[in-house]
């Protein structure tokens, strides 16, 4: 029987990594997903059927009434969620996980008082997960607009590292010290999730998807520790593949975006771009309307989109589709070039135009596409701003330097579509706008894009 349920397990896992390997590509990311969703229900099942000792009826009629709830209301939620509420739906239910840590390491104290290598594990687990609980929670309600500003209390970072350092510091006096008194363990409890709230808030909103990946390696974090302490092997290979999982993404975000970890977790970005770093830029834009773009990419072989999180906030994935329909259609070739942090989330443009029915084959990455650009006849950009700007290559003070970016400018046209010349997220100007290869449409993406269609359509 043990080693049925060993066995079980072990398949279990390898279905985790079978599925987020397949994950990481849209072609097989439904897949992958329920390949390691029917892992996880085996690992469930097998453990209920096959754990050792006797378990009191209650102790069942708990676990199913939990896992139906769970169910059902997961289900529910997960059906009726919007793409651009994806990230807050990854947030609460990351949260979830942190908290099940959480739980296990208050229920698991008194069980283990006098071992000091459980109890570390436990004090370990709980703090990581209240931690991760009461963030996600914080971070929830960021992205969901209830809590809509970065609240920064004096001295918020030193504030913060103090009880960082005070919450180790108890953690390890809890375990040195082999207390039987529970209610220190509630303290620290208390404190952790105080401290998550506090670690989140004086975040901006927009850096809210590497704080969740962030907190996501946390959880991962604290469900492995979950499966050392119960010495459960699938417990322990999940947690380990969520929490590296996270913790590649939040590196691999931060990359993309230049910018140290430490800057997103200490605010230091938007800070700088407000207080006006950038070079001022001289020259004048050129404006052009629907029908000068028609004229543009209706005669050109080749055109190249540029999705941006204007896009997203216009909903124009719809209209982007059928303007690249037409176009196709009078013999243009037409591709998507996605930067890896366009938008506010990662894959967020991929997403957004997968529900629009774009062939994925369309959509190219940032480095592949590169150097098509010098060929391209027409880049339309539209609602992109920081990843096409050029400062990041030949501008040192600015913010964004060193940021890899699509390289729009050594196309023959590039057309850019926003509403008006405000910045993007890195509140900098963009020269690109003031090339002599470079035209504005000005208006909101959907109505722009419209408009658009229906003067190529009458040509
Ligand atoms: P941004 O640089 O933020 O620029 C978006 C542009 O869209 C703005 O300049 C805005 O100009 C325009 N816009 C807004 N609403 C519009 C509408 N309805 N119609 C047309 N245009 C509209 O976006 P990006 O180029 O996609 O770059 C993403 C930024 O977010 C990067 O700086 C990146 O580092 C950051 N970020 C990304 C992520 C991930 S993982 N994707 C995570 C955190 C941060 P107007 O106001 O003039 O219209």
């Amino acid at each position: 029987m043990e080693h049925l349920l060993e066995i079980i397990y072990l398949i279990s896992s390898i279905t985790f990594v079978i599925g987020l390997k397949m994950i990481g590509n849209p072609n097989t990311a439904r897949n992958g997903n329920l390949i390691a969703a029917v892992g996880m229900v085996m690992a469930i099942a097998a453990t209920l059927i096959f754990h050792e000792g006797e378990v009191a009826p209650i102790i069942y009629i708990l676990i199913f009434g939990a896992i139906a709830v769970g169910t059902i209301a997961g289900w529910m939620t997960a059906k009726k969620v919007q793409m651009t509420q994806m990230p807050e739906l990854v947030s609460l239910f990351n949260g979830m996980g942190g908290a099940c840590a959480a739980l296990i390491g208050l229920i698991e104290f008194h069980h283990n008082v006098g071992d000091p290598v459980a109890i570390s594990t436990i004090v370990a687990g709980m703090v990581i997960g209240s931690v991760s609980f009461s963030g996600s929670m914080i971070a929830f309600m960021k992205l969901n607009g209830t809590m809509r500003k970065a609240i920064r209390l004096p001295k918020y970072n030193i504030l913060n590292t103090i009880i960082m350092i005070g919450i180790v510091a108890f953690g390890v006096y809890i375990v040195m010290s082999g207390t039987h008194d529970e209610t220190m363990v509630y303290l620290l409890f208390a404190v952790a999730l105080a401290y998550g709230v506090l670690f989140v808030i004086p975040i901006g909103g927009a850096d809210m998807p590497v704080v969740i990946s962030l907190l996501n390696s946390f959880t991962g974090l604290a469900a492995a520790f979950g499966g050392f302490l119960y010495g459960n092997m699938v417990m322990l290979t999940g947690g380990i593949l969520v929490g590296s999982a996270g913790t590649i993404l939040t590196f691999a975000m931060c990359n993309a975006m230049n910018r140290p970890l430490k800057n997103v977790i200490f605010g230091a970005f938007g800070e700088g771009a407000a207080a006006g770093s950038g070079t001022q830029i001289e020259g004048s834009i050129k404006e052009v309307g629907p029908m000068d773009v028609a004229i543009m990419m209706n005669y050109a072989s080749r055109v190249i989109v540029v999705p941006g999180y204007g896009l997203a906030v216009a909903q124009a994935q719809h209209v982007i589709h059928e303007l690249e329909e037409l176009l196709e259609g009078r013999g243009v070739s037409v591709k998507y070039a996605v930067h890896p942090v366009a938008g506010r989330m990662p894959g967020h443009m991929n997403v957004l135009l997968a529900e629009s029915n774009v062939e994925y084959d369309k959509l190219v990455e940032m480095d592949d596409i590169n150097p098509e650009f010098p060929t391209t006849d027409v880049v339309f950009v539209v609602g992109a701003n920081d990843v096409v700007n050029p400062a990041a290559h030949n501008d040192p003070s600015s913010p964004i330097y060193g940021m890899p970016i699509l390289d729009v400018e050594n196309a023959k046209q590039v057309v850019v579509n926003k509403r008006s010349m405000k910045p993007g997220y890195a509140g900098i100007e963009n020269e690109l706008f003031f090339h002599d290869n470079t035209s504005m449409l000005f208006g909101d993406a959907k109505a722009a894009i419209t408009k658009l269609v229906a003067e190529i359509k009458t040509l």
